[in-house]
């Protein structure tokens, strides 16, 4: 390794989830646990999203970094405000063990503070462009602290990187940020029309300059886009999902940009912490547990039965679902074959999470039809651990899967993901061959009930022969998602996004940059 690559480096997350502060999915736990990892590393690594009203001053003890920032909106006319005003507060790590890393907080009443929810805003667009502009114009003001990269998230911050290649193409200090667009969901792009509805023609191409934050033009914007075609590098979270986003199948209408930047796309999968996630050590459950104690697993059974108000009997087949309950989840294909399954095998299901109405009325009315052997949770449950500690399969039969992290977790616990070979799961989930005896779970390929189906009825059969199944669990639990791994490997893509960026200032002045519309940058002939 060169010393260059020995260097470290000083990172910034911009996001709009951010553990334990505001978190509404799987990006939020990733980017507490990412970070922590990155320090651990050695790296300097902050994170930086807006101070919604539920984040509270005094609980974080957040303290004022930069008072009365003045980010520029872009007006395009007399009646529009030329800038809004904002704070930076920030919070310091504190002793305790699980502690985030530094978190700065973008403070503005209007667009954070009195919205009680992270997104759902017809101005979502203005609110996430304010985020990003606000965060460059903190960095510009602030003498203490330099990072070498920015990593933005997603759509909400997908802006940034256009601000940078523009805006900001000739400013010293910040030009010489490498710049990472994250995609953990490229099904939300951020625009205000589904964009897979939206005609060609009326679809924002990403070449022109970013409206004001005002504008009606705004509600065009592909803010998606613009991050995967401005920033300096992408990655998504599993190198499947990375591969697939190529495709007409998953790329969501910008294939084609991720077929022209494949040099610069990246998959690096996501981790889970395993400080949090360990049967030996978890106070959720009844007893602790590890590969070489399956045993003690049986008690959580029982334990997660009485706590449903089921029927208390190890010798039930327990299905669990611990998920968002949104079309992505692909619990569509559960309607025509559950029902059937369920009367065959006598099995039980406990469905936690919430979602869209479709999915929670499906899952309500299940459990009335089937009172002694359906539960149906559809709010939030502080305590899925024993749902993993204590289900023998955990449904994951998604669409599309970025990443996903509860097969991860599922198996830690030892419960077998029955799951659709997509994505982080088809890069997680080993399919199990009776023939070598080897697996971690079980997969099928095609989006179809019948194909389902035989994957659950495999996990059943096999469910049945203990010593297999024994084998499948321990294998499952031996697997490491701890995230050293992954950690190292976003360091080596920062090292890469910065020296192409150098390449990239090298070949182009700022002028030329700025002029290069589709910010892919290319040296003049
Ligand atoms: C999104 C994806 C999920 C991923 C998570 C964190 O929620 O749908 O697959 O695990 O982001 O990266």
């Amino acid at each position: 390794m060169t010393s260059q690559k020995k260097k470290k480096l000083k990172i910034l997350f911009v996001t709009s989830e951010h553990a334990p502060f505001a978190k509404m999915g799987g990006l939020g736990e990733v980017m507490f646990s990412l970070s922590r990892a990155l320090k651990k590393l050695g790296h300097d690594t902050r994170v930086m999203l807006p101070r919604y009203g539920t984040i509270d001053r005094e609980k974080w003890g957040l303290k004022l970094e930069h008072k009365h920032l003045s980010v520029p909106t872009g007006a395009e006319g007399e009646n529009e405000k030329k800038h809004l005003i904002c704070n930076v507060l920030r919070f310091d790590p504190s002793n305790e063990p699980r502690s985030p890393v530094t978190t700065y907080f973008l403070e503005n009443e209007e667009y954070f503070e009195l919205r009680s929810n992270a997104y759902g805003y017809a101005d979502d667009r203005t609110r996430f462009a304010l985020l990003s502009r606000g965060t460059l114009e903190f960095l510009r003001h602030s003498d203490s602290w330099n990072p070498d990269i920015i990593v933005t998230t997603d759509w909400m911050t997908g802006f940034l990187a256009n601000f940078m290649k523009f805006e900001y193409a000739t400013d010293q200090k910040l030009s010489a940020i490498a710049t990472i667009l994250s995609i953990h969901n490229l099904a939300y792009q951020g625009t205000s029309k589904n964009h897979k509805f939206t005609p060609e023609m009326d679809r924002d191409d990403g070449y022109g300059p970013l409206p004001s934050f005002f504008s009606e033009r705004m509600l065009n914007i592909n803010p998606m886009r613009r991050g995967a075609m401005y920033a300096d590098f992408i990655n998504t979270v599993s190198k499947k999902y990375a591969e697939e986003i190529t495709t007409e199948e998953f790329g969501e209408g910008l294939e084609r940009l991720f077929q022209e930047r494949r040099d610069r796309l990246r998959g690096i999968l996501n981790g889970i912490d395993y400080e949090t996630n360990n049967p030996a050590t978890d106070q959720t459950l009844v007893e602790r547990f590890d590969f070489d104690a399956l045993e003690k697993r049986g008690p959580n059974k029982l334990a997660l039965q009485q706590r449903f108000g089921l029927s208390q009997n190890q010798d039930t087949f327990l299905i669990g679902i611990v998920s968002r309950l949104t079309r992505q989840k692909g619990f569509s294909l559960l309607n025509p074959v559950i029902e059937p399954f369920l009367r065959v095998s006598k099995a039980q299901l406990i469905v936690v999470g919430t979602g869209d109405t479709e999915l929670m009325t499906y899952f309500q009315e299940l459990e009335k039809k089937y009172p002694d052997q359906v539960r149906a949770h559809l709010q939030f449950y502080d305590e899925p651990h024993l749902v993993f500690a204590g289900s023998d399969v955990i449904l994951v039969p998604s669409i599309y899967e970025p990443s996903g992290l509860i097969q991860m977790e599922a198996m830690r616990y030892g419960a077998i993901p029955v799951a659709r070979r997509v994505g982080g799961l088809a890069d997680t989930i080993e399919d199990y061959s009776p023939i070598t005896g080897k697996g971690s779970g079980f997969l099928f390929d095609e989006f179809n009930p019948s194909v389902f189906l035989m994957a659950l009825t495999r996990a059943f059969v096999n469910w049945r022969h203990r010593k297999t199944w024994r084998k499948l669990q321990s294998a499952a639990m031996k697997k490491d998602f701890s995230w050293e791994h992954s950690a190292t490997e976003y360091i080596t893509m920062f090292h890469d996004a910065i020296s192409l960026m150098k390449k990239d200032i090298l070949v182009t002045t700022p002028l030329k940059r700025k002029r290069d519309k589709a910010g892919i940058i290319k040296v003049a002939s």
